[in-house]
């Protein structure tokens, strides 16, 4: 934890205003400043012709008053004259039509244009100020695959496609028995004759789509190392960040966040609730406080892909872009913070200082008004500044619980999903927050990663599953548990042979012989330990030798154990995922603390996190918090809706 931040746009206000601004920020409390993600027609407003001066004053004005810089690369946002002069560095949508200038992200990752034209500006940008004292951190662009452009299907991107797949598969008959081309005599001659898989009358080949989607996520890898090459380069040492979006799934943010020093991301806690696939119910009861789960998700994903992590874009009060947008209740802004530093963040930066009265996001709240008066936001920055002076800085602690985490089966099972309802990213917050109500801390990790230490380890749905997974989950001694579809395809998005679980089965013996889809209003008895719990949406009937812990009404297997894995072959409600992991840490001798519907815990080191998402005060000692008020950092034993606490843990 080192430090709060502000999202501004010095070229959005007279430069009288700048200096006020800066000597606010700083009478704040905040250390760092973001600057420059969508300045490329203010930097360079004719071909080669740059315009420097603003920004060096900008510097300037921000740096005197101590504030680090952020400098953002402003490739989001290509100006017109290098749209007229270049129109093939458009994106292209799926039927081929370029999209048009006049808002942002107007560029094709695959054009070689735009590499070019892109290298060109941040090299010009880390050249002036790659060595300035006060850049204390760059950003690669702004949120990659913002609004649908994650993929491209312009004549550039089809060049590189088939480039990439002859990388990749080396002869044309490889490629087509990986696609399985035989159906619907799909079969291709040459890597010449393969198009990207857009506007088919019918659903597309969904092997040929899943290379689409993973060649769309290496040309943005690809587009953000040529950015990271340069700014090493002219800016050794400063850490180089990007900021990704909540909940996105279309690219693979393990592979961008390897090659960067922080994986930043931009929370919008009640945004992102009103677009979410929430009930209505759950929408009307999280309005002002975000769903408990969703920033703490997010972080917990975030963490696990860079070295160090923070928030660059906290929403401050009502945001201008989601179906319906609320304002958040008293407190919740000081709680998102504090939730992020409990969950290792080492920043985090608002979005943004100033309501601007004009262009695209007028009505999107800042810190101040269009009238430079205080949002609500600003007391509550005010006292989690006093705060962090009396927490001092936390620690950072591996979880006892690990979730994997995997782009390519979300991509796969989003591909061919089999039923509308439920997806890979669905099953995997709705185990995280089975593990929250439960008080446990968690980590959200690649299949990659080290396993070493967890005690439970939970694979959602993870539909791809490999023999070195398998070996290494085998190998850490942890209790695993699966939910349905894991193992159920390859790499290539073919069911395996000897059927679903895959590799998996080297962990319990089992088959998937059949499986079906349901609609929501579907609803499943699964029987438990005498209990009938919910379940719904997937079901699949299982053979296996392995112990059954519970079942359906016609008695086939839900919950399969064998040794210490276990398999889920229902899609469970919450009460039916919550007794099983209830079981299983009693098993491994987890302590859990029952936290109900919106309290949360987190613990960073010796310190005890406790955030209240509502709806009523709680009485923290009945979770194990100290009768003793003085042992408090933040906050009491009592903790009001919308309230944080923190105490220091006894040495254990
Ligand atoms: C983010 C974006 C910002 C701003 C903000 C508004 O997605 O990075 O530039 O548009 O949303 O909430």
């Amino acid at each position: 934890m080192t430090g709060l931040g502000v999202c501004y746009y010095p070229e959005h206000w007279p430069e009288v205003d700048w200096a006020d601004d800066a000597r606010r920020m700083k009478r704040l409390g905040l250390d760092r400043v973001r600057i420059g993600e969508f300045a490329w027609s203010r930097m360079e407003p004719a071909p080669g012709q740059f315009d420097w001066d603003w920004l060096d004053r900008a510097i300037e004005v921000l740096h005197g008053e101590g504030l680090g810089i952020i400098l953002c690369t402003p490739t989001a946002t290509p100006p017109k004259w290098l749209v007229d002069r270049h129109p093939d560095i458009l994106p292209c949508d799926r039927h081929g039509h370029p999209k048009r200038f006049g808002s942002r992200r107007h560029y094709c990752f695959s054009s070689g244009t735009y590499r070019r034209e892109s290298a060109r500006i941040v090299t010009a940008l880390a050249s002036r100020y790659g060595e300035h004292p006060a850049v204390i951190m760059w950003q690669t662009d702004n949120e990659f695959g913002h609004h649908g452009t994650h993929e491209s299907f312009s004549p550039d991107a089809v060049r590189a496609f088939r480039v990439w797949l002859e990388e990749r598969y080396k002869t044309i008959s490889a490629l087509n028995a990986a696609w399985g081309t035989a159906f619907w005599s799909q079969t291709y001659r040459s890597f010449d004759e393969v198009d990207p898989p857009n506007a088919t009358v019918t659903e597309a080949n969904p092997s040929h789509r899943l290379d689409y989607r993973r060649f769309s996520s290496d040309e943005i890898c690809a587009y953000n190392q040529m950015q990271v090459d340069i700014l090493r380069e002219l800016s050794p040492g400063r850490p180089i960040a990007h900021n990704y979006i909540g909940d996105f799934t279309l690219f693979d943010h393990h592979d961008i966040g390897a090659t960067l020093d922080y994986a930043t991301w931009d929370s919008y806690p009640i945004g992102l609730l009103s677009e979410g696939d929430h009930s209505h119910a759950d929408k009307a009861r999280w309005l002002r406080n975000g769903h408990p789960d969703f920033a703490a998700f997010n972080h917990d994903v975030f963490r696990h892909c860079s070295p160090n992590w923070g928030v660059m874009e906290q929403q401050p009060g009502p945001v201008n872009w989601a179906t319906h947008n609320a304002a958040p209740a008293p407190g919740m802004v000081r709680l998102w913070t504090w939730e992020a530093f409990a969950h290792g963040a080492d920043f985090v930066s608002y979005f943004r200082w100033r309501q601007v009265p004009f262009g695209q996001e007028q009505t999107h709240a800042g810190l101040l008004g269009p009238d430079r008066r205080d949002s609500p936001a600003i007391d509550e920055i005010r006292q989690v500044k006093d705060e962090m002076e009396r927490i001092g800085s936390l620690e950072r602690v591996r979880a006892p619980v690990a979730i994997l985490y995997d782009y390519p089966s979300l991509w796969q099972h989003e591909i061919q999903p089999h039923g509308r309802a439920g997806s890979v990213l669905e099953m995997s917050r709705s185990i995280y927050s089975a593990c929250r109500r439960l008080g446990l801390d968690v980590d959200i990790v690649p299949p990659r990663s080290d396993l070493e230490g967890y005690r439970l380890i939970l694979l959602p749905s993870l539909t791809i599953v490999d023999d070195d997974l398998v070996r290494r989950l085998g190998e850490s001694g942890a209790a695993v548990l699966a939910t349905p579809l894991t193992g159920s395809r390859t790499g290539e998005g073919h069911i395996p042979d000897g059927l679903a679980p895959g590799a998996f089965t080297d962990l319990i013996p089992m088959r998937v012989d059949r499986f079906e889809s349901l609609a929501p209003f579907i609803r499943l008895d699964v029987e438990a330990e005498g209990k009938v719990y919910d379940a719904g949406l997937w079901r699949e009937s299982v053979t296996s030798p392995a112990d059954v812990r519970a079942q359906f009404a016609n008695g086939e297997p839900v919950w399969l154990q064998h040794e210490h894995y276990h398999y889920l072959a229902c899609w469970p409600g919450d009460e039916l995922l919550d007794h099983v992991l209830r079981r299983l840490c009693e098993e491994v001798h987890l302590p859990i603390r029952d936290t109900g519907p919106g309290l949360r815990l987190r613990r960073a080191g010796n310190v005890q996190f406790a955030f209240n998402y509502g709806p009523a005060a709680c009485d923290l000692r009945s979770i194990g918090a100290p009768a003793d008020e003085s042992a408090f950092l933040i906050g009491s034993a009592h903790i009001p809706c919308a309230g944080v606490s923190a105490w220091r843990l006894s040495q254990e």
